[in-house]
């Protein structure tokens, strides 16, 4: 075993700057949660420092900070060692950083791992671009986004989704959260000022509804997905839903309830924007396919690129019923012009060569290790709570105690440096209390010790 498989470090966590603060932060919490006991011995500075690919300096420092701080022993002849006695200074990520501040670790939104991003790449798909792109691909892009891309995304969709589109009718967007706009105002624009949206459900994508429409109608989400009989009780002919992989409860929507709910909208006429923003993370079976191919003049199937790739690049698409298809390109076109050209050309190469197709299967694999990291974490730390949901995605929602306050449990855990958010900031009306943690950017040992902090904070 290596000293960094001896600390559990992985390297690609590390951020390019303050890696002192980081290694300090990392040892001082893998003595809180006893992956180091008391009179072990740290690895020499100068081979973890070859293993971590860091400057010998940064794991001097570090070691240097926590002796400071009473953590660590040198003995000459004996190495450096974790302490008899740990200080009750030395708490994990609690002490002010006398040089540089510790951020937070997020485990509060189900983002992807980013570290992963495929730089190399890109930039060689960027380069290829570059070098044969067209002075017409540099002028004004068609307003649904340049053909390539579109071409691109009509076979990723066919064959990971089960959509069957022409290219005509996709249109790229700045993810899922443009497809959404897009989609408020053209609602707006119909008359159609209201839209059903689930409770619990994303706080973001409910805040851009908010703000284009005049109400938004929270529709009970239970172990089958989005309730079918409230949906038609509270008068909407709208609905934003989840059915892959609800977020944030983690359910998948039922047999019976996607035929229901497809039913609901022929019954009233309406359309069901079905965001499908997670659906290559399933790990127990293949994904189901999207609603978009069951009823594709109902469905408005919105997408992106933010957990597979990166949220930066803002980059989605959407499938609208034909009938709504024109005047979604038409505002488009009237609020920008379009989405960028040369992303969408790198794109469409990274989809045309499988970069796109390798890099989601080396993702599923690491963020299902990560889950499953999570999932024992739970189970050995928070006794009492329960993990729901199907084995998908990129964040749990792990259900507390009864009578547990889930706001109280998420400040304290910012006071101990742990960004995480309570199941009761998603929902519209009172609920039982929960959490809801992302896994997807961390390794396993951080995230088993940042469990092991809820559970005593519990
Ligand atoms: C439910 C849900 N939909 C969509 C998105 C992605 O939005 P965008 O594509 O605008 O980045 C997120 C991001 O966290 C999300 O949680």
């Amino acid at each position: 075993m290596t000293g960094s498989d001896f600390l559990r470090l992985d390297p690609r966590d590390a951020p390019s700057r303050g890696r002192t603060a980081w290694l300090t932060a990392q040892i001082r919490a893998a003595v809180a949660d006893t992956t180091l006991s008391a009179g072990a011995r740290v690895p020499p500075s100068r081979e973890l420092a070859e293993e971590l690919s860091f400057s010998r300096g940064v794991v001097v420092e570090a070691y240097r900070r926590l002796t400071e701080e009473g953590l660590l022993v040198t003995n000459r002849g004996a190495g450096t060692r974790i302490a008899q006695v740990v200080p009750p200074a030395a708490q994990p990520l609690r002490l002010p950083e006398p040089l540089e501040a510790v951020e937070p670790l997020q485990i509060s939104e189900g983002a992807p791992d980013l570290s992963a991003f495929p730089r190399a790449a890109w930039l060689q798909a960027e380069r290829r671009v570059l070098a044969t792109a067209t002075a017409r691909d540099l002028g004004y892009a068609d307003p649904r986004g340049v053909p390539a891309l579109r071409e691109a995304l009509a076979g990723w969709l066919a064959r990971r989704r089960g959509i069957h589109v022409p290219p005509e009718r996709i249109l790229v967007t700045a993810g899922v959260t443009g497809a959404l706009s897009l989609t408020a105002q053209t609602m707006r624009e119909r008359g159609l000022t209201t839209c059903g949206v689930e409770d619990p459900s994303a706080d973001g994508n409910r805040r851009i509804l908010d703000y284009w429409l005049d109400e938004l109608r929270p529709i009970p989400v239970d172990h089958e997905g989005i309730d079918i009989a409230a949906l038609q009780a509270s008068g909407v002919r709208v609905v934003l839903t989840t059915p892959a992989h609800q977020f944030p409860t983690g359910v998948a929507l039922s047999p019976t309830r996607r035929r229901e709910l497809i039913a609901w909208a022929e019954r009233v006429d309406g359309v069901i924007i079905e965001d499908d923003y997670d659906s290559e993370y399933r790990y127990d079976r293949a994904p189901v396919p999207a609603l978009q191919a069951s009823a594709p003049e109902r469905i408005l199937h919105i997408s992106s690129l933010s957990k597979v790739l990166a949220p930066a690049l803002r980059i989605g698409w959407m499938i609208a019923p034909e009938s709504w298809t024109d005047d979604l390109i038409r505002r488009r076109w009237a609020t920008d012009l379009g989405s960028p050209a040369l992303p969408q050309l790198v794109l469409a190469e990274l989809i045309g060569s499988g970069v796109l197709e390798r890099q989601v299967r080396r993702l599923r694999l690491r963020h299902r290790q990560r889950r499953d990291a999570a999932v024992a974490a739970i189970r050995d730390h928070l006794p009492g709570c329960r993990v729901e949901g199907i084995a998908a995605g990129l964040h749990i929602q792990v259900m507390l105690p009864e009578g547990a306050d889930d706001a109280d449990v998420a400040r304290r855990a910012a006071s101990e440096g742990i960004a995480v958010k309570p199941l009761s900031a998603y929902r519209f009306s009172p609920g039982p209390p929960g959490l809801v943690i992302g896994y997807g950017p961390h390794s396993s040992a951080r995230l088993a010790a940042a469990i092991a902090t809820l559970g005593r904070l519990l």
